[in-house]
């Protein structure tokens, strides 16, 4: 080994020890089952200026091969269970279970009205609510969706995008009555807003104003709630759509790219907001591609924050990501085959250096996971870590001659979109002209071709099919919900003081066209006087118009 990069190697190790004082390894020593000795990091005998170029260290730039230096010798991916389903109550119970389970953080799943800002009483939520999520409209349910659960001991993850302002609020408002200061909350909200226009549909108001939103949550956050994730910017609902590997990747970071000109624009410096960026993609199956996958995005990702946005902060620099299993790859024909296809799809996330985790259930093709579904989910994540010894070496596919392809291959790819997508005018020109939909579209027109006509096979379903009774056992939501919760919803309008809610919600529309008031303070002030979701979100409406699509 040169000295030069001898020197590099060994000031990497220094640095990694240094982190271990706040993360110390999980062991003294890491053996295989034969005793042999576990290094923290393997690497090619002679490392030149290639090696630290593309692959480098793991916890230094460009970060391919992980964001920290002992990445799972020191903490485990946090295990992060979606999670939501009926009354608040019912919700509070599963997530109380999880945690008992081991899971080590929390993942809200909302229902439709509350993802599309209605209340449960409103005539467009009939029929929704609770269904695919948890309904929630004032504070008072989320009083109840944390009971028991002290916010600053857990990170909780809420998938809400066009609302999100509200929701964050109503969580500090709940830390707040715990006695747990702002400061102190630790979470993300998923808050992209433009993967809602091109894949998932959960968006309010049109681009610009929804821009606005989010910007200010970002400036809001950097003050008042500096270990609060801002953003999820996803790949996973891209990916779910039909996208390839590649446009999952190219597409979100496109989109990651426009929150950062419109952060800057807004006026912020980028080491303000990038260190609290996060993103989230989805693990498919082809297990190879996806580790690349993981692989190129920390390293794209980290030349554009330094390179393009000058960003000086490594804490910029450093792409962080939940991964879900893909959801789409699961079959409702033999569901217990969907636990083998997704502990597959967790070891690449594993093994792609994935910061957080959720692994979807058997049974997610035909309901809302069962208590015993989900509990398998778990398990196999804990499994992976525990059981496998993948989690005691620092990224243990670097190195193979087919990933380091692969991750190269992705990254020329994923640049030539981005290319593209710059041409355009960025993403929201991209999405505004439909050129990401229409990618998209075609390469999901592809794969659905190949399965028809069993190029591809999905076992169980175009080959190695059985006769099967529909499966019995599924989670149902309680009819008596709807009606319930909005008796709830009634009886809190019933009793809150009606002056300061209008007073509140009339400050926020004042402010809804005055970019120079951070919207959030208003939000907050609001949902703590038990304003609802539907009522925030209508005032904005009102003001903003709803977007009808591109
Ligand atoms: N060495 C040193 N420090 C370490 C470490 C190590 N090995 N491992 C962890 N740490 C530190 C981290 O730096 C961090 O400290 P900091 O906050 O001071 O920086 C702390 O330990 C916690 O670690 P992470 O931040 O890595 O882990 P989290 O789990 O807290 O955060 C995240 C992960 C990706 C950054 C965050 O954004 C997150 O949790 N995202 C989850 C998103 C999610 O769950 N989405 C679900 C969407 S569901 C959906 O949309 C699908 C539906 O539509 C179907």
């Amino acid at each position: 080994m040169s000295s030069t990069f001898h020197d590099k190697k060994e000031q990497w190790k220094k640095e990694a020890d240094k982190v271990t004082e706040r993360f110390p390894e999980r062991k003294d020593t890491f053996e295989t089952s034969s005793h042999i000795e576990i290094d923290r990091l393997y690497t090619p005998e002679k490392i030149d200026e290639e090696y630290v170029e593309k692959s480098g260290f793991p916890g230094q730039f460009p970060y391919t091969r992980g964001i920290q230096p002992t990445m799972y010798r020191s903490r485990y991916w946090t295990m992060r269970q979606y999670a939501g389903f009926g009354s608040a109550k019912e919700t509070n119970e599963r997530f109380r279970y999880l945690l008992e389970q081991g899971q080590t953080g929390l993942s809200v799943a909302f229902d439709l009205p509350t993802q599309i800002g209605y209340d449960s009483d409103d005539p467009m939520a009939e029929g929704e609510v609770g269904k695919v999520g948890v309904a929630i409209d004032s504070l008072a349910d989320m009083e109840t969706l944390f009971d028991q659960i002290p916010l600053d001991k857990v990170s909780t993850s809420m998938t809400i995008n066009a609302p999100a302002s509200v929701l964050l609020c109503m969580y500090i408002a709940v830390g707040e009555k715990q006695g747990v200061s702002k400061d102190k909350l630790t979470g993300t909200i998923q808050n992209d807003i433009l993967k809602e226009y091109i894949a998932r549909g959960t968006y309010i108001y049109p681009p610009k104003p929804s821009m606005r939103i989010i910007t200010d949550i970002f400036s809001y956050c950097y003050e008042e709630v500096p270990r609060f994730n801002t953003i999820s910017i996803s790949g996973y609902h891209i990916r779910e759509a039909g996208a390839t590997a590649v446009q999952e990747l190219a597409f979100t970071i496109a989109n990651g790219m426009a929150y950062v000109d419109a952060a800057l624009k807004s006026g912020l410096e980028v080491d303000q907001f990038a260190p609290r960026l996060a993103f989230f993609f989805n693990a498919h199956n082809q297990f190879f591609e996806e580790v690349a996958k993981f692989r190129a995005a920390r390293r794209i990702w980290a030349k554009i924050m330094k390179d393009h946005y000058k960003a000086e902060n490594p804490k910029s620099w450093k792409l962080r990501f939940h991964t879900q299993t893909g959801g789409s790859t699961l079959t409702a024909q033999q569901p217990d085959n969907n636990i083998v296809r997704v502990a597959i799809q967790a070891l690449s996330a594993v093994m792609g250096g994935t910061q957080s985790l959720h692994t979807n259930s058997r049974d997610e093709a035909l309901a809302l996971p069962t208590e015993e579904s989900a509990r398998i989910a778990l398990r196999t994540q804990q499994i992976i870590a525990n059981e496998s010894g993948v989690a005691d070496t620092v990224d243990p596919l670097g190195g193979s001659y087919y990933v380091e392809h692969l991750t190269d291959k992705m990254e020329e790819e994923v640049n030539q979109y981005l290319e593209q997508i710059r041409d355009l005018g960025g993403a929201v020109q991209a999405v505004e002209e439909g050129f990401m939909q229409r990618e998209i579209h075609h390469a999901a027109y592809e794969a659905q071709k190949n399965i028809e006509n069993g190029d591809d096979i999905i076992v169980g379903m175009n080959q190695f099919q059985i006769d099967e009774e529909v499966n019995p056992e599924l989670l149902r939501v309680d009819e008596t919900l709807e009606k319930n919760q909005i008796q709830k919803t009634e009886d809190i309008r019933n009793t809150r003081d009606q002056a300061k809610v209008e007073q509140a919600l009339d400050q926020i529309k004042q402010a809804s066209h005055d970019e120079h008031t951070n919207l959030m303070p208003l939000i907050l002030e609001a949902v703590k006087a038990y304003a609802t979701v539907g009522e925030i979100c209508n005032v904005l409406r009102k003001e903003y118009g709803e977007y009808t699509g591109m």
